[in-house]
């Protein structure tokens, strides 16, 4: 068996990042089931949240931040990260990240329940991508060894110690144990249990599986976070609208014309996600439509082609102009704010074993996270993991724990007298259907039960497809059974049944094997 210091699963901004941190500690592999350049982050439009300008501060990114999670945050990981955001700014700009500029100045946008323009960004909607292309470039300078078409399949732990991970081969079919010290799992959400979602195809929960299956602890997994605005057409897969593009001054009409959001909340437009997911849906069953529309033809015409040319040339290639027309959208699933348990240095409840990323939960969004949060929640953390091993860390489990939670092992459930057979496309309307952005406890208790049985029914899985709908089902199950336990609507969590937030529930489910 091959023996790393570290092995790194995942290959977008938090595997990358991570990486490239480690490899001045010692020997590093990257392991990841596609092609290097697969991963969520290209995809991410908006940009990265960080207090850089005069009229900021990294206090009022902390209440900004603690407001949109609604009660959940571990103030103490928010308070770390809004302290070292700018300098993981400046490590980026350091490997050549190429931020928009404004006036020699790094340029800032506005998104939903920020309270400044804080949001930095980089070919004006293409902020992932310049990301993810410059840290693959570093990655390759540097020679660091990277596995494509390497799928994790299980955690190796002897002695409650990581000592490696077990690994498919995809192309070949052949299995291979890599034996590490630190373990780090950066291999992004489970934006795939929904019909539709912003996320790419990787997106199929691989790490929580991982980690759940090896004995470690899953937090917070009923939050899962719906954009307000994915393009919605006929046969076209979700694409994103970016928040930006409201941050901007774009708003959001019905299919009367009508610019509903004011009506719903005094921030309007630049509500929290949550509040203007929620308010789409309402306005969309008032008008029995599916969409609503996004209208940014007031804006500068240079502004849309310039801040936002992915978008437009996007919807330019399906026939829309969106300096000249409205643009259809609706709600689609987009972030996991619940994950793997860490504390503030990305350690979970196993030794040697680490999250980072849409995989971990380190507290920092609550129960909805805020714009633009979330790349920069990935540097803050990667760099605090490389740092905590360099000091020995990995040799004991650390004590992990919020502030107030409860733990639940997941129960037997009933067998459903109809059980659909298991596949992608049953399993992303069910959870579009009946986890979505509201939920109750009939349907909540439909779809655990079903994803019950599929667990109890699966076969080993033998390749990638069945190992991702393996790893769905069991996330998915996750998210419904924390669902159901949470009798109550908080930030992105909305029970029709419990449509308010109780004092008693400002806590934290924790699921364990
Ligand atoms: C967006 O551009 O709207 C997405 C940004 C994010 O999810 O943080």
């Amino acid at each position: 068996m091959n023996q790393y210091d570290y092995v790194i699963v995942g290959s977008g901004i938090a595997g990358l990042y991570t990486a490239l941190l480690a490899k001045e500690q010692g020997s590093v592999l990257i392991i990841t089931k596609g092609s290097i350049g697969d991963c969520n982050t290209r995809h991410a439009q908006g940009g990265i949240a960080a207090a850089i300008s005069k009229n900021d501060s990294p206090e009022i990114h902390f209440h900004d931040t603690i407001a949109a999670g609604d009660g959940l945050c571990d103030e103490e990981a928010v308070r770390i990260l809004v302290d070292e955001a700018s300098d993981r700014i400046t490590d980026l700009v350091n490997f050549g990240v190429p931020f928009d500029t404004l006036n020699g100045e790094i340029a800032l946008t506005m998104e939903a329940a920020h309270s400044v323009p804080r949001i930095l960004h980089a070919g004006g909607d293409a902020t992932g991508e310049h990301i993810e292309v410059t840290l693959s470039e570093r990655v390759h300078d540097s020679k660091i060894q990277v596995l494509e078409d390497c799928l994790a399949t299980e955690i190796l732990v002897e002695k409650e110690q990581v000592s490696g991970v077990r690994a498919l081969d995809c192309r070949t079919s052949s299995v291979e144990e890599f034996g590490c010290r630190s373990l780090i799992l950066a291999s992004g959400g489970a934006g795939q249990l929904y019909k539709f979602s912003t996320n790419s195809e990787i997106a199929t929960g691989d790490g929580v599986a991982l980690a759940f299956n090896a004995g470690a602890e899953i937090i917070d997994m009923e939050f899962f976070q719906f954009h307000p605005t994915a393009l919605r057409l006929p046969g076209v897969t979700p694409f994103l609208i970016s928040e930006a593009v409201r941050g901007e001054g774009g708003t959001l009409r019905n299919t009367e014309g009508h610019h509903f959001m004011p009506d719903y909340t005094p921030d309007g437009d630049l509500a929290p996600r949550d509040i203007v997911a929620r308010s789409i849906v309402y306005e969309m069953e008032r008008t029995g439509s599916d969409r609503v529309f996004i209208d940014a033809t007031h804006l500068p015409h240079k502004v849309t082609t310039t801040r936002f040319p992915h978008i437009y040339r996007f919807c330019l290639d399906h026939g829309l102009n969106v300096t000249k027309g409205l643009v259809p959208v609706a709600p689609a699933a987009h972030y996991m704010m619940g994950g793997t348990k860490t504390n503030i240095w990305g350690e979970t409840n196993i030794a040697g074993l680490f999250a980072v990323g849409e995989t971990a939960c380190t507290g920092v969004h609550g129960a909805n996270r805020l714009a633009s949060n979330s790349m920069i929640e990935v540097l803050v953390f990667s760099k605090r993991i490389i740092e905590r091993i360099g000091k020995g860390a990995e040799t004991k489990a650390p004590p992990v724990s919020r502030s107030v939670e409860v733990h639940h092992s997941l129960s037997w459930r009933q067998v459903p007298e109809v059980l659909p057979a298991p596949s992608f496309s049953t399993l992303q309307q069910l959870h579009w259907d009946k986890v979505g952005i509201i939920r109750d406890i009939e349907s909540l208790t439909q779809v655990a039960d079903i994803m019950a049985a599929w667990q109890k029914s699966l076969p080993q899985p033998v390749d990638r497809p069945t190992y991702e709908l393996s790893n769905l089902i069991l996330c998915g199950r996750l998210v419904t059974e924390a669902a159901l336990l949470r009798e109550e609507s908080r930030g992105a969590h909305f029970r029709s049944d419990f449509p308010h937030s109780l004092p008693q529930w400002q806590r934290h489910i924790v699921l364990v094997k």
